[in-house]
């Protein structure tokens, strides 16, 4: 059947209105409810609290929507061709009124009658239980009643039929699994759903949400049978279309003219070409909806979602830079996203303005980096060049040389943010080649030595001032202090720094007491008047983890080496560790006298402090 993401959305809604349920507005992207992770990533992650039975739902019990959800897990997958860092789910909820007879019986009957689906091509699964927590037999003898045969009911274990919490805690559950057979042959004996050879489609689960995960890690009763289900909008019209890819489809059509359009080219023909269309595509996509949110306030930076949409941003930004499109793309690209989904979230037209002046100053930040950058290979090149041409005249046999050294591919990458990858890709470009291994010893010399120098170095964010750097510095002793006055459950939420002031927003619950502040800025101050020595060293996500470092992204973000900034008598003896980008000061004795200006509520438990230092 063929179907619009306007006509999917519409149905949708209209099936589970027609079955008792309230349409509600999809929530914010940034999470209200939920510290633990950076954006909204599941359409039951905003009735958290409704779904643990806190209050009642002022629209009742039975609820649908359409929520918008960015998930970066699988942010280095995209561009291939199903992985999105942004999606719409389709969702229908229960709180503690139907459940598992109802919700399968009702998603049968949706893929059935409204979308057209053939019983036969629909394989499910269900949980097969384990100790202490008894299998869906129940879900099973459902789908059974409704005509799927026993052979196309897959009992699975946790790692497939459990779904949740959205964080750290919460509800979650066993859930139900629904696969679409393409009809493509098996990959082998053990395909079946949740196989990835694309034989069969997962394109919607019912949770059923029996329990809550503490953060003690157990598994307890949630006294309440709710329901949570969701289908992504992208996947389903691909499927539904028959289309390869989800780029294909009509909410990517417009991006995708766009990108050709502005890039000059009819169509993309080398993989590489491809990915890079899809990334932009994506990306673009991810951050017009961050920017545009109805909650706001994540702007490009440092930490945790801030940094999300910087490095989305960058990497739309260098992929549109191999496909020869010119600056001041970002905000072209956002203008046809805008238009494209104003309809679905008018709130992305509210902020058009601020979209656009966000991307707009971020590309420019970026791109100056990477012209100076380029430069500076181009120099590298002339430089070989040169020497080539005075060894050719003495010697008619000699060699000459067509690499780029590790050394200054390295310091290409250390000093100008030119990742190894754009600069094989220059140096392709001209019949060059790079020392990839030169430049991994040098990455790892570094990572044993490296004082960091950043004050002077140029980093990534070569433009900050000495007093935004050092109120940078002064974050991150903030921040360690507050885990330690006020409880380790203090994550940064966001930070914004101006030459005069610091604004950190952190996740608490109460109003802080006086003396509670009191003990933070002498803290602080403490650790000034110690003179720390701040170190930067490159790691991935996971060895920074492992040296103790509070890295503010929930998911594995990249393989890529991430600085880790060190505040401490030595590495091992810190203060505070922390995944940022810097820069920072080299000492933290010159930071002056540290003093909280502001301490006052940010959003629901979300805090926000305000200080300065003094000099
Ligand atoms: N929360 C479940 C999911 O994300 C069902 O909506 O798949």
């Amino acid at each position: 059947m063929k179907i619009t993401a306007d006509q999917l959305r519409n149905l949708y809604l209209e099936f589970f209105k027609s079955k008792g349920h309230a349409v509600i507005s999809g929530a914010s992207l940034i999470p209200e409810n939920d510290p633990t992770v950076l954006f909204t990533t599941a359409g039951m992650h905003p009735l958290v609290p409704y779904l643990m039975g806190k209050m009642p739902h002022p629209a009742g019990t039975r609820l649908t929507d359409v929520q918008k959800c960015v998930r970066t897990g699988d942010i280095d997958e995209v561009g291939d061709s199903a992985h999105l860092t942004f999606f719409e789910m389709l969702g229908n909820w229960s709180l503690n009124d139907y459940f598992k007879k109802e919700a399968i019986g009702w998603s049968f009957e949706f893929l059935t009658t409204k979308l057209g689906f053939s019983p036969d091509q629909l394989s499910v699964t269900v949980f097969k239980g384990e100790e202490g927590i008894p299998a869906d037999e129940e879900a099973a003898a459902i789908w059974k009643s409704l005509g799927i045969p026993d052979e196309r009911i897959y009992r699975l274990p946790r790692e497939d039929n459990w779904w949740g919490p959205a964080g750290e805690t919460g509800p979650c559950g066993p859930d139900t699994e629904m696969f679409i057979d393409t009809g493509k042959p098996a990959c082998g004996p053990d395909c079946r759903p949740g196989c990835h050879c694309g034989k069969f489609i997962e394109i919607w689960n019912d949770v059923f949400m029996q329990f809550n995960k503490t953060a003690e890690g157990k598994f307890e009763p949630l006294g309440r049978h709710n329901v949570d289900t969701g289908m992504g909008v992208e996947r389903t019209i691909c499927m539904m279309n028959g289309l390869d890819t989800v780029y294909d489809t009509d909410v990517f059509a417009p991006i995708m003219a766009k990108i050709k359009e502005l890039s000059g080219k009819a169509s993309f023909e080398t993989p590489e070409d491809v990915r890079s269309s899809r990334v932009v595509a994506d990306h673009m996509r991810t951050a017009t909806f961050i920017l545009g949110d109805q909650k706001g306030g994540v702007t490009p930076g440092n930490v945790g979602a801030n940094y999300v949409l910087r490095r989305l941003i960058r990497s739309a930004v260098r992929h549109a830079r191999r496909l020869g499109i010119a600056p001041g793309f970002t905000e072209k690209m956002a203008a046809t996203i805008v238009d494209e989904y104003k309809h679905v979230y008018p709130e992305l037209e509210a902020n058009r303005e601020r979209v656009f002046q966000e991307l707009l100053a971020e590309e420019t930040r970026f791109g100056k980096t990477l012209d100076e950058g380029k430069r500076e290979f181009d120099k590298t090149v002339a430089g070989i060049r040169r020497k080539n041409e005075f060894m050719g005249a003495k010697d008619p046999a000699y060699v000459p040389e067509t690499q780029i050294s590790g050394k200054q591919a390295f310091r290409l990458y250390d000093t100008y943010g030119y990742p190894l990858e754009m600069t094989q890709e220059l140096a392709r470009e001209i019949g060059f080649t790079v020392d990839v291994a030169g430049y991994q010893e040098c990455f790892k010399a570094h990572q044993k030595l490296s004082r960091a120098n950043v004050g002077s170095a140029k980093s990534g964010l070569a433009e900050h001032s000495e007093e935004t750097t050092a109120l940078h510095t002064a974050t991150h002793l903030l921040h360690k202090a507050l885990k330690i006055v006020l409880g380790d459950h203090c994550n940064q939420k966001g930070s914004n720094i101006t030459a005069e002031r610091l604004r950190l927003d952190f996740t608490h619950g109460e109003k802080m007491t006086p003396e509670q502040i009191r003990k933070v800025e002498d803290i602080v101050n403490e650790q000034i008047k110690a003179d720390l020595p701040v170190y930067r060293d490159m790691m991935t996500l996971d060895e920074a983890r492992a040296a103790g470092a509070t890295a503010l992204f929930s998911n594995k973000y990249t393989d890529e080496k991430l600085s880790v900034y060190t505040m401490g008598r030595t590495r091992e003896d810190f203060f505070s560790k922390e995944v940022c980008t810097g820069p920072h000061v080299e000492h933290t004795g010159v930071l002056g006298h540290f003093k909280i200006k502001k301490e006052e509520s940010s959003s629901a438990g979300v805090r926000r402090i305000k200080a300065v230092l003094e000099k």
